[in-house]
């Protein structure tokens, strides 16, 4: 075979193969046999490896998978991906309605309803007709590329006929069949199960090896063109028919809705559809139809207004409470734990619920051996809600509080109610300061979950949060541990390495400092910069910082000037960890204010102003107190009076807040 042979033929088999994957997974109707398919692919294979130069990024031999990532390229969204508000009931559905009805002038509106799919949010970037790039969700703002687990997913087209620039968003989600077997192989494995689809999803899409992806059995629904407009698609509907005709599975349970009395119909029709669909929706969806009416109704800090979630209502079942055993978090702190007989509740299993405190039992009145009612709505924690008090037989035993840490034994101590174990080796403490020191919004070191820092404390090799980088002096030791392979523990390594470089704010909030969450973190790492400037400030320099009051004040000055924290600090800082702030780095620098002066003068609604200038700084802007010639744009609220008149003056650009909010929320949407 020539070349030029070569790439005909190549070209026509991956037509083919991706017309044949078209038709099994997303029309679910095949024309072709398993044994062709193979052979088509084989004889793809052979071609590319012959000839190295005709293997195409979006070729149809990728999606077996076999690409082995160290870690994943965070990408900005163009435009942020913005969230839902909920209602859960009628009368909240008609009020959307009603404020929808009145941001238009119109009487009655065309929704378009929709299911909600229970898995990972997911933009599908293409151009020139090629997928481009698949990214998740992230934080809203910053994602990360996921595209060759994403395209393991037969049904996403790797070429379409549109050749103009667009983005589809959707979800990523585990089928409920895909998620039986994945849990019933994990079972035989000895392995944890997964809780929900969602959680397994989200567990397969971040597997750095590729094939393993493939093999989850993943697939995804496709339920917003982006960019619509510029694709001169000006009904929400009409996008999601086009998105079909271009090969993209959509949802074929969505219905054109005219008016609040058909949501509510179609609400109560699928309520009782739901647990027939063969995967979970936690929800509804109603998006306004007429896309050119979105810029009128505006968005929220959040979330758009066109648009809004119904939540189902919490499910509730009832199980039996086997037992109350306590844990301690990485502040001492000591919580009750409900050890339940396993329910499938709202999609997820449940075996464990929080039970808060001491006062909680008994204010519920539990008592172990009870039959409990728990409920559980989508995305919120299970709660033990009350014991059936008619089935109790008498054996049942009541829970009496230990004055003992579960884990080194030490008395604990009573402060408001709540029990603490005040023993700063207490292992269990150790344990879960590096648990979140690790996690995913603090250093994100991939790899090093829960299990892994409780076996690798136990094997000795991580007493403590610099342990974590000096663990590679173990490698070998790790190696010898079941279930460790070379893989593994590289990308552990690499993964610890890359945390190295995290942000000031990931580290602030990583050290587990009472009272300091990763927003106040942000804000502080913002302001001081470098963790060097922490040693030097008193509870006072701190209490000046916004949202900061006298409790986080005095317990970030009690960190700080603690010995043994500079002391570990001081082994960080030796192990290269950085401790500079360099979280501007990943602001969107296409942003209405980023670079950009601005003084906020006048009474503001929807935030204080304290808020909006952290929000403003934190994509890039300056925020001045003062109205000069540098001044850019003046937000001015109700009862803005000097400086107002002086912008005006100066011919700078005055905003109201509303304006502003609707540039801040249009990075989103
Ligand atoms: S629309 C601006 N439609 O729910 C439009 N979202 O709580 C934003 N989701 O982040 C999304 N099914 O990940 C939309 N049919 C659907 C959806 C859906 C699931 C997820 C999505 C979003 C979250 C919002």
């Amino acid at each position: 075979m020539t070349f030029e042979e070569a790439k005909q033929r190549v070209e026509f088999l991956t037509k083919t193969l991706e017309r044949w994957n078209y038709e099994y997974y997303v029309l679910d109707n095949s024309t072709a046999t398993d044994a062709e398919f193979d052979r088509y692919m084989n004889e793809l294979i052979l071609i590319e490896q012959t000839y190295p130069d005709l293997k195409y990024k979006n070729s149809p031999t990728q999606r077996v998978g076999g690409q082995v990532a160290s870690e994943f390229k965070k990408i900005p969204h163009k435009r942020l991906m913005l969230s839902l508000s909920n209602v859960y009931n009628e009368d909240d559905m008609r009020d959307f309605d009603r404020k929808v009805r009145e941001a238009t002038g119109k009487s009655e509106i065309t929704y378009m309803g929709e299911v909600k799919i229970d898995g990972l949010g997911m933009s599908l970037i293409y151009d020139h007709g090629e997928l481009q790039y698949c990214v998740t969700r992230g934080d809203g703002n910053v994602g990360e590329d996921v595209t060759q687990n994403v395209i393991t997913i037969r049904s996403i087209p790797l070429h379409v006929e549109e050749k103009r620039p667009f983005e589809v968003r959707g979800e990523v989600y585990m089928p409920k069949k895909s998620l039986d077997r994945l849990n019933a192989e994990r079972e035989k494995a000895g392995e944890p199960l997964f809780a929900n689809a969602r959680n397994a999803a989200a567990g397969s899409i971040r597997q750095l090896d590729s094939s393993i992806v493939a093999n989850r059995g993943l697939d995804a629904f496709w339920y917003y063109l982006v960019n619509a407009r510029e694709l001169d698609e000006h009904i929400h509907s009409k996008s999601l028919d086009y998105l079909d005709t271009l090969g993209f599975r959509t949802n074929h349970e969505r219905r054109i809705l005219h008016g609040v009395e058909e949501c509510i119909a179609y609400i109560n029709e699928m309520t009782k559809k739901r647990d027939s669909l063969d995967y979970d929706i936690d929800g509804l969806v109603f998006k306004v139809d007429d896309i050119d009416e979105y810029e009128s109704i505006g968005y929220t800090a959040k979330s758009p207004k066109w648009a809004t979630a119904y939540k189902f209502p919490p499910k509730e079942v009832s199980t039996k409470l086997l037992d109350i055993v306590l844990s301690v978090g990485r502040t001492g702190r000591i919580t009750p734990n409900a050890v339940l007989e396993p329910v499938r509740v709202a999609g997820s299993l449940v075996q464990r619920a929080t039970l808060n405190n001491e006062d909680f039992i008994k204010e519920k009145g539990l008592m172990i051996g009870d039959t409990v009612v728990l409920r559980k709505a989508a995305d919120v924690i299970p709660e033990v809600v009350r014991p059936l008090i008619d089935r109790r037989d008498g054996s049942e035993k009541p829970f009496v509080m230990s004055e003992n840490c579960p884990e080194c034994g030490q008395p604990l101590t009573k402060v408001q109610g709540l029990h603490y174990c005040l023993n700063p080796d207490c292992p269990s403490r150790k344990i879960e300061g590096m648990i979140h020191f690790a996690s995913r919004d603090a250093m994100d070191i991939d790899g090093m979950g829960d299990a892994v820092v409780e076996e690798l404390f136990a094997e000795g090799f991580l007493h403590d949060i610099p342990d974590i980088y000096r663990l590679y002096n173990h490698g070998q030791e790790i190696k010898e541990l079941d279930g460790w392979g070379e893989k593994a523990i590289d990308n552990m390594f690499h993964a610890i390495e890359n945390s190295k470089k995290q942000s000031l704010e990931r580290l602030l909030f990583g050290l587990g400092i009472k009272e300091i969450g990763l927003k106040t973190a942000k804000t502080l790492a913002r302001k001081f910069k470098n963790l060097d400037a922490f040693f030097g400030l008193s509870t006072e320099d701190y209490l000046k910082v916004p949202d900061i009051g006298p409790v986080a004040a005095s317990s970030l000055f009690a960190y700080f000037n603690e010995p043994k924290n500079r002391g570990m600090l001081e082994t960080l800082r030796h192990e290269g960890v950085n401790f500079e702030y360099t979280g501007a780095d990943m602001v969107d620098v296409n942003n209405y204010f980023y670079g950009k002066t601005v003084v906020l003068t006048g009474t503001l609604q929807s935030r204080t102003r304290e808020e909006m200038t952290e929000l403003l700084e934190g994509i890039g802007a300056k925020v001045s107190g003062s109205v000069s010639k540098k001044t850019d744009i003046v937000i001015a609220g109700p009862g803005a009076g000097s400086k107002l008149a002086k912008a005006q003056e100066l011919g700078i650009q005055v905003m109201d807040e509303e304006e502003a909010n609707s540039h801040l929320s249009n990075l989103r949407g």
